[in-house]
């Protein structure tokens, strides 16, 4: 094949050069500049070519004349997995799963392919793993790959010309950081290379009805690796998250154009593949068998499952001129913010106390919801005195000390009843109207007020 003609794009101001320079010419830039292929008649893959000559632009309607027909969807035969995918997955989707090495992602993938290689015809496309290796945790899987296909290649042409003849409905591409284009002279992994191979595969899916799930790598700082227009171009993506050190394995969907945003599949990692946990909410607290201070659960609302997290903090003495704040599963800005408001509205200073501030189980909660609970943490620290037991808080914190209503809050405290909690500190317009059983709920609206009552409550 021909190599098409290339130019470079800055990615600041879009201006377009021939040649590679350090710094973009039109706006001064510097390493900006990336390598783009120049549209031409004829250029293209075989899906295009096919509809080449022919193409018309798509006709003009009125939106009320266009039939709004729900999405056919298909399960995986994976719960958890169809819960985050809003139901399963549709024809012609794309979806992008992102998430630290060795967290799972290839697993989780090889166990729904086969599950969907029973009724659909499915493809793997592995550019990390050999068929060997791939074959190897297929058996430790115990899954039945018989119908599975399989393709061990990165070039980007040859695999659109292995969907075009093989029509598979459902292809998983291990991973759009290896694959690339021979449009394109940058090395596979690069901007440019996966700009360009995720738009093509996105729009084969798009005219074809394949289902594409794409693996992608993340950057040290759990980002999605490469273009961030890699995750605007495709229809869902899915961030696998938790602790490797732990069995649990969370699958979040931060984007989604068939489904609920922030829905959560829960997983374990066994033996012979990941396991969905289908009631996880006990799964983030830790069992104490007295209290200790410091700790505190809050219920969080993930996608429409409520949760309970322990969060745990730790203040201690600092002696760094810049004391410490150190959070992991939650925002560390938002620590800092807290802790000005601890301060201001409640009298309780810590410019001088390393904080450190830890969800239970690897989670990552980014719901504002957590803050009531953080700041009980950190008190109960400071002052070495547990929490009461059997208590249970949510609420947001504002910068005036107020304590704002989360959404869902009957649902959250149901949940907590259910686990056997007994005492619920919340906002106060999250009060119920009717009670729940078993469960005391006391209604706070400012920072002072909640921390007063924690005082008289452990009394
Ligand atoms: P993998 O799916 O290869 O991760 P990724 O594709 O996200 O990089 O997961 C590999 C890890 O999972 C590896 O550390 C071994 C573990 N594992 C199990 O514990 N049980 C199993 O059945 C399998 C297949 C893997
Ligand atoms: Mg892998």
């Amino acid at each position: 094949m021909a190599k098409a003609k290339t130019n470079f794009t800055c990615t600041e101001c879009g201006g377009i050069t021939n040649k590679w320079t350090g710094k973009c010419p039109n706006c001064g830039q510097w390493n900006t500049l990336v390598e783009t292929t120049v549209e031409t008649a004829g250029v293209g893959n075989r899906f295009s070519n096919q509809h080449q000559g022919l193409a018309q632009a798509a006709p003009v309607m009125s939106l009320t004349d266009i039939e709004a027909i729900d999405v056919p969807r298909f399960g995986t035969g994976i719960e958890e997995f169809d819960r985050v995918l809003g139901g399963g997955l549709v024809a012609g989707g794309v979806v992008l799963i992102g998430g630290d090495p060795g967290i799972g992602k290839s697993t989780l993938l090889l166990q729904a392919l086969a599950n969907l290689s029973r009724t659909k015809k499915v493809l793997y496309v592995s550019g990390e793993e050999s068929g060997a290796q791939i074959a190897m945790r297929a058996k430790r899987l115990a899954v039945d790959a018989k119908e599975l296909k399989l393709q061990a290649e990165i070039q980007l042409e040859k695999v659109l010309n292995t969907l075009v003849d093989l029509k598979p409905e459902v292809v998983v591409i291990d991973s759009i950081q290896t694959v690339y284009s021979d449009a394109l002279t940058s090395a596979p992994g690069s901007v440019a290379q996966v700009r360009e191979c995720a738009a093509q595969l996105t729009r084969v899916a798009k005219q074809s009805g394949i289902t594409i799930i794409m693996v992608g790598h993340v950057t040290k700082e759990g980002a999605l690796a490469g273009p961030r227009v890699l995750e605007h171009i495709v229809d869902t993506v899915l961030y696998f998250e938790g602790d490797t050190h732990s069995s649990f394995r969370l699958v979040r969907a931060v984007k989604n154009r068939f489904g609920a945003v922030n829905e959560l599949g829960v997983f374990a990692m066994t033996e012979k593949g990941l396991k969905g946990v289908s009631n996880p909410s006990a799964l983030f607290l830790s069992q104490h068998d007295v209290e200790v201070p410091g700790s505190c659960v809050m219920v969080t609302q993930e996608g429409t499952r409520p949760l309970l997290v322990e969060i745990q903090a730790l203040v201690d003495t600092s002696h760094l001129p810049n004391a410490r704040r150190l959070t992991v599963g939650l925002e560390q800005n938002r620590l800092a913010m807290l802790l000005a408001v601890l301060h201001r509205h409640a009298g309780i200073a810590a410019f001088d106390q390393d904080v450190f501030i830890n969800a239970v189980g690897g989670v990552k909660i980014t719901e504002p919801a957590a803050d009531l609970a953080v700041l009980l943490a950190i008190n109960s620290s400071m002052r070495n005195k547990p929490l009461p037991r059997g208590l249970v808080v949510f609420g947001e914190v504002g910068l005036a000390g107020e304590i704002r209503p989360a959404p869902r809050g009957q649902e959250r405290l149901r949940e907590a009843a259910k686990l056997g909690f007994s005492i619920a500190i919340i906002p106060k317009s999250n009060e119920p109207k009717q009670k729940i059983e078993g469960l005391t709920v006391i209604g706070v609206d400012r920072i002072d007020d909640a921390l007063s009552k924690i005082r008289d409550a452990s009394l």
